[in-house]
């Protein structure tokens, strides 16, 4: 195949391509299916800083077009996460984005200077989308201020590149995106999950044990990709894009919208191979449509004068 160049920049670090696991549809047990070497990072489960059992069951439930999970961050904990899980990845030349859950911002900092000081870590990303117990039960990233305090103050204590991965619950996305970026954020998720419910009409129960959660796949697309572009419109931030990625064609779309690079996640549990099927077909697109470098297709969406 003809030779383009896949490899994007988020803050000082280059990938090797775009495409990477969404955190929490991605564990070391998958390298018995492909090599981790052609992804563009490797994004293990949000870590907490202390051992968590996560939410009460079920935790996940099927709806059209998507699924609903509500996990709770299940967690081994920050000490198992330095001994164990970044050394399991140590084999793989593919750099390592760590993904840190918290309650405060104070544990954010606390997590990220330890995390974020590894030889085995390359990126921190900040799942800015889990509830403040501090506050009200809201997630840190609906509110635009308390997004801005959390990355000001992580920023200090890590030289790595910090992406805040975004709640698209929210109003305005902009506008949270803007109080990353002024707070320090190299780059930007675009986004987690929406937030969403699920009922039995046979029994009056709603189908998740935490009764609300989170809304993935091919459901939620065109809502991320609206996103992306409002996100792309306000900052030149690299973005990942990230909810309903599911074949090549969802990423290019996400691409054209404005995002630099794609995260899988329900993709993976249907297909664990889907990774590397969507990185086969970027790559011909890009052969096809004679486009020689993934960076010149970014934001390239056309709209009407
Ligand atoms: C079972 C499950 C667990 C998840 N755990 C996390 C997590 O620990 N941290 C996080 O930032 N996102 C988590 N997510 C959200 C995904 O990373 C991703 O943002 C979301 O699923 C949208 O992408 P998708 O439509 O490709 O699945 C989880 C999603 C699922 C389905």
């Amino acid at each position: 195949m003809e030779n383009v160049n896949l490899s994007v920049k988020i803050g000082d670090l280059y990938l090797d391509n775009p495409v990477m696991p969404a955190s929490g549809a991605f564990g070391i047990e998958m390298e018995s299916l492909f090599d981790f070497n052609n992804l563009g990072a490797v994004v293990p489960k949000s870590i907490t800083k202390y051992p968590r059992g996560g939410n009460a069951t079920p935790r996940v439930c099927e709806v059209t077009g998507g699924m609903i999970n509500s996990i709770g961050i299940q967690s081994k904990g920050l000490e198992y996460y330095m001994e164990h899980t970044i050394s399991a990845y140590q084999q793989y030349k593919t750099p390592l984005i760590a993904s840190i859950s918290a309650d405060s911002v104070d544990e954010f900092v606390e997590m990220t200077r330890i995390i974020g000081n590894d030889p085995g870590v390359s990126a921190i990303e900040l799942n800015i989308s889990c509830p403040n117990l501090k506050g009200d039960g809201k997630a840190f990233g609906m509110d635009a201020d308390l997004s801005y305090e959390l990355l000001k103050k992580v920023r200090v204590v890590t030289e790595l590149p910090i992406i805040a991965k975004l709640t698209p619950n929210v109003t305005s996305i902009q506008e949270i995106a803007l109080a990353c970026e002024k707070g320090g954020a190299d780059g930007l998720n675009v986004a987690n999950t929406l937030l969403g419910m699920a009922i039995d009409i046979h029994t009056h129960k709603p189908k998740i044990g935490n009764v609300l959660g989170g809304v993935s796949g091919p459901a939620v697309k065109p809502i991320i990709v609206r996103m992306i572009h409002q996100v792309r419109g306000v900052t030149d931030l690299p973005i990942i894009g990230c909810g309903g990625v599911m074949n090549y064609e969802d990423a290019i779309e996400m691409i054209i919208a404005g995002a630099n690079a794609i995260q899988v996640g329900t993709a993976s549990f249907i297909n664990p191979m889907a990774m590397m099927e969507i990185l086969d077909g970027i790559k011909e697109y890009l052969v096809t449509h004679k486009i020689k470098d993934i960076n010149d297709l970014v934001g390239t969406v056309e709209l009407a004068n």
